[in-house]
């Protein structure tokens, strides 16, 4: 059977920068608060028209085509991992299958937010493992900025988010030392409220004690969104930062380890942890746990904030292009997130 590898890599982010100072025209909050909880300096924001989270995808993805030595028409499958679409349905997969030109190949979306970027992996790994595919585009991409509440209200989550685009093309290997050594994922769907947006969505208020949605209660439609649930505020998204803080600390070393372990290697052997970019203190506390030199972890949520799908792909093709990733490493992408879900990537570049 052959491994999986990532023969190509690329990544896009908008040229605006939105420093923490650039917020306080908005909310009460201050470029202190936000560094010392999160290590975020500034993120950037997509064009207000002008660019989409599926037109952020297809510039990322020209540049891992490029790098893979191959074409678009070449690619046999879509993977495209976002919680921020272009639409609400069909997916981004469709739409970036048709702004690239490919042939009419299989295109899938994944809805798995933080973590969504590792489960595409995981996906397209078994599609190659099996042989049904030779050039799989993954792709994580999120414009956050378009919906975030930017009133003090929701200034515990709009701080954190930033937008951007990541993209690699998976291939098959016969080199020994060479791709995906395995997967893991995970959920844990108690804490599904924990880190949610309701609205719009079909829930009818059918799984909280108390409401998070006002509608008329009509014999048809009006559910799914309503003039009351705009004027409340129920169409933002919603966090428990510190439930998701603690649950995040530990599922992040667990899910390393599963992967280590699984392949009876240890954290010392590990060249590169590209850890989902949520928090830096977060990725502080699993370098801590696990030991790991700053050497061997890549950051860089200083520049772009949280950026979901995208934090993954972008973090690790930053630490590529500097040289810090070299073939025969040890690379392990980590990721934690809403649902919650959670999953380990363990590779050799
Ligand atoms: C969101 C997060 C940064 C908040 O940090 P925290 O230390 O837990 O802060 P809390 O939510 O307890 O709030 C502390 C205070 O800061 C205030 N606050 C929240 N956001 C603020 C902001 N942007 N600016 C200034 N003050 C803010 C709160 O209102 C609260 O004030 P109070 O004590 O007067 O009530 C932190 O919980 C976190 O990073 N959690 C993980 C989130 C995450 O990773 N999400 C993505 C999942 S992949």
């Amino acid at each position: 059977m052959p491994q999986t590898k990532i023969a190509g890599i690329g990544m896009y982010v908008p040229k605006t920068v939105v420093t923490n100072n650039d917020l306080l025209k908005y909310m009460d909050t201050s470029d202190e608060w936000i560094q010392e909880r999160t290590g975020i300096k500034e993120r950037r924001y997509a064009e207000r028209t002008g660019e989409t989270t599926t037109t952020m995808g297809v510039e990322a993805s020209k540049i891992a085509i490029e790098r893979a030595g191959t074409t678009p028409q070449e690619i046999d499958f879509i993977i495209f991992a976002t919680l921020s679409p272009d639409y609400y349905f069909p997916g981004c997969g469709v739409l970036l299958q048709r702004a690239m030109k490919m042939n009419e190949i299989g295109a899938l979306d994944v809805r798995n937010q933080c973590s969504g970027f590792v489960y595409a992996i995981s996906i397209g790994d078994q599609f190659i493992k099996t042989g049904m595919y030779k050039n799989i585009l993954v792709v994580g991409s999120e414009k956050h900025s378009f919906g975030l509440d930017f009133s003090t209200r929701g200034r515990n989550i709009s701080v954190i988010f930033g937008d951007g685009a990541g993209a690699v093309v998976l291939q098959p290997t016969d080199k020994k030392n060479q791709g995906i050594l395995s997967t893991h994922l995970h959920s844990d769907g108690e804490s599904a409220e924990i880190l949610a947006m309701f609205n719009p969505g079909t829930h009818a208020n059918h799984w909280t004690a108390a409401p998070v949605a006002d509608f008329n209660e009509g014999e048809a439609g009006d559910m799914f969104m309503s003039h009351t649930m705009i004027d409340k505020a129920q169409n933002f998204p919603n966090m428990d930062g510190p439930s998701v803080f603690k649950k995040a600390v530990v599922k992040f070393p667990e899910v390393i380890m599963e992967a280590l372990q699984a392949n009876d290697l240890q954290p010392s052997d590990i060249a590169m942890l590209i850890p989902h970019q949520a928090n830096l203190r977060i990725a502080q506390f699993v370098q801590q746990k696990l030991g790991l030199s700053q050497d061997q972890v890549y950051n860089n949520i200083d520049k772009y904030g949280n950026t979901t799908a995208a934090s993954i792909p972008i973090a690790l093709c930053e630490a590529w292009e500097q040289g810090k990733i070299k073939e025969g490493d040890l690379v392990c992408l980590a990721a934690f997130g809403s649902g919650f879900t959670w999953g380990s990537v363990l590779l050799r570049w």
